[in-house]
């Protein structure tokens, strides 16, 4: 197809709501992570300068937890691998969840924007690579050989996402922006939909969650549900009629 007819382009974010029902835990509903722990003690750049044990130890134990679960995407991932599939322009997810099932249910441009399970970095030399071994205080970069400088290579809170001018570059051409299973309360990525707004006036915007966040007003279309149920409908009905 020449690349003038090619129809614009899906932005799709999404969060954790969207892996819920693959059995990883929200954080900030009823039970969610973050009202469990601490996110000061655990998920910002500061805990980890001021105690790299007890950061490295709550990842350790999450990854450990994860891979004993035998998680897999369920349906709404699925329905998102299809979209890529089967519709005839760029469909790209920016996720913020560190999990790989978007990947795993077979999508292909995944931007992982809050960094991603299963992968080291070096705060000295930068080198990331794929690990799932534990880390402690003393961990060796196999790249510098500095010690106790290897954390997960996931974004805290006080740190720049990763991947935004590519993400920004996705939103400014996009026809189309769906989020789905997010709440909306962390920036930059909730600043999204507001930026697609203003940029592409003529994008369509919408919302799929459990239930109505506080950026509700900023989308034109609204569908509320679990993602599993939701999500699939609706890819199916814009791959069969579009998104108007
Ligand atoms: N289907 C669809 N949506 C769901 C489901 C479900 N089964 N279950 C929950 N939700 C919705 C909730 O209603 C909520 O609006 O998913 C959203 C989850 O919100 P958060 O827990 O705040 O997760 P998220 O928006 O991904 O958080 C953003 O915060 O701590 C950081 O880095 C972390 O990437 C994360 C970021």
């Amino acid at each position: 197809m020449h690349q003038d007819f090619l129809p614009p382009g899906i932005a799709v974010l999404t969060g954790a709501g969207i892996s819920k029902e693959s059995g990883i835990d929200t954080f900030r509903d009823e039970g969610g992570l973050w009202t469990r722990v601490d996110l000061e003690e655990v998920a910002t750049i500061d805990a980890w300068f001021r105690d790299k044990k007890k950061v490295l130890d709550f990842y350790n134990e999450t990854r450990r937890s994860f891979r004993a679960a035998h998680i897999t995407p369920n349906e709404a991932h699925e329905a998102l691998a299809r979209l890529e599939r089967e519709y005839g322009g760029e469909v790209t997810i920016i996720t913020q969840n560190i999990d790989t099932l978007h990947e795993a249910a077979g999508s292909r441009k995944v931007i992982h924007m809050h960094g991603r399970d299963g992968e080291v970095r070096c705060m000295v030399c930068k080198t990331e690579f794929a690990s799932d071994a534990d880390l402690t205080p003393d961990s060796v970069c196999p790249n510098c050989q500095a010690v106790g400088e290897l954390r997960p290579n996931i974004v805290w809170f006080g740190e720049m996402p990763m991947h935004l001018d590519e993400i920004y570059e996705v939103l400014e051409r996009c026809g189309l922006f769906i989020a789905i299973g997010t709440s909306g309360e962390v920036y930059p990525a909730a600043g999204f939909v507001l930026h697609v707004r203003r940029r592409q006036p003529r994008a369509r915007t919408v919302e799929l969650n459990l239930e109505p966040t506080d950026n509700k007003t900023l989308f034109h279309e609204h569908i509320y549900g679990p993602a599993t149920e939701i999500v699939p409908p609706y890819v199916t009905r814009i791959l069969r009629q579009g998104w108007r």
